[in-house]
């Protein structure tokens, strides 16, 4: 079988990686969450008391840093110097901070730098904000994943009340959605946008089968 590459985009909150595990599983191919390396990025800075605006320092630490994915039964785990972050990175903290050293373009050279070399040995579905226009331009299949601002803050609300938090609220999740929005798609170096080429997807009234099903037929069908 040919080797393909997906790039799937858009905004917090969009429906991306849920949707890009599922075709993952469908089809039979790697899911990498590209957001879990910014994430672990900013969990590193803020052990190390380094603030997450603060561009000088944050170049030289991801210098220094090793983080690696690994994949068990299809799920993906990440590691920061050898340790298994994955349930440490998700907190609304890591998630404003991950958007912050997303800023830096040293940080972000060596993250793409591991994305691309994941994508060069295998098949694989890869979500993010800049993937179809930076990381892997030539991507076979590529779309862009929206929904409206108050629909994706409810929809993260609700994933976060769903893992336990109890300490927050649907005002607060809003406003760092739209924080992150900003951020994202105002930085110089590889914002978030839509690349020329792909297909944009409204999901605010789809459900996530939806979603994902219509993504597999504009796939399948130009297999
Ligand atoms: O997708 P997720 O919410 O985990 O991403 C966390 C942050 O990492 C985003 O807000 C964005 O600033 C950054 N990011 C990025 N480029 C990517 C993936 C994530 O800048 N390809």
């Amino acid at each position: 079988q040919k080797k393909i590459s997906i790039a799937i985009d858009g905004p917090a909150g969009a429906g991306k990686s849920t949707i890009a595990k599922m075709i993952s599983k469908e089809m039979g191919i790697v899911y990498l969450d590209t957001g879990a390396m910014y994430r672990t990025v900013a969990l590193k800075a803020i052990r190390d008391q380094i603030n997450t605006t603060d561009r000088d320092s944050l170049s030289k630490m991801v210098d220094s840093i090793d983080i690696a994915v690994n994949y068990i039964d299809g799920e993906q785990f990440i590691c920061l110097n050898g340790e298994d972050v994955t349930s440490k990175i998700r907190t609304p903290e890591i998630s404003i901070g991950a958007s912050n050293v997303a800023v830096v373009p040293e940080v972000r050279i060596k993250m793409v730098e591991l994305q691309r070399q994941i994508a060069s040995k295998t098949s694989v579905i890869m979500d993010g904000r800049d993937i179809g226009t930076y990381v892997l331009p030539d991507a076979q299949y590529k779309f862009f994943l929206t929904a409206s601002v108050e629909e994706r803050a409810l929809r993260r609300y609700n994933e976060q009340i769903a893992k336990g938090y109890k300490d927050i609220s649907l005002d607060n999740v809003k406003n760092d959605i739209e924080y992150r929005d900003k951020n994202d798609s105002s930085r110089e170096f590889a914002p978030l946008s839509k690349a020329a080429d792909a297909i944009e997807i409204d999901t605010t009234s789809l459900s996530i089968d939806e979603v994902a099903q219509r993504i597999i037929n504009i796939i399948r069908k130009e297999m």
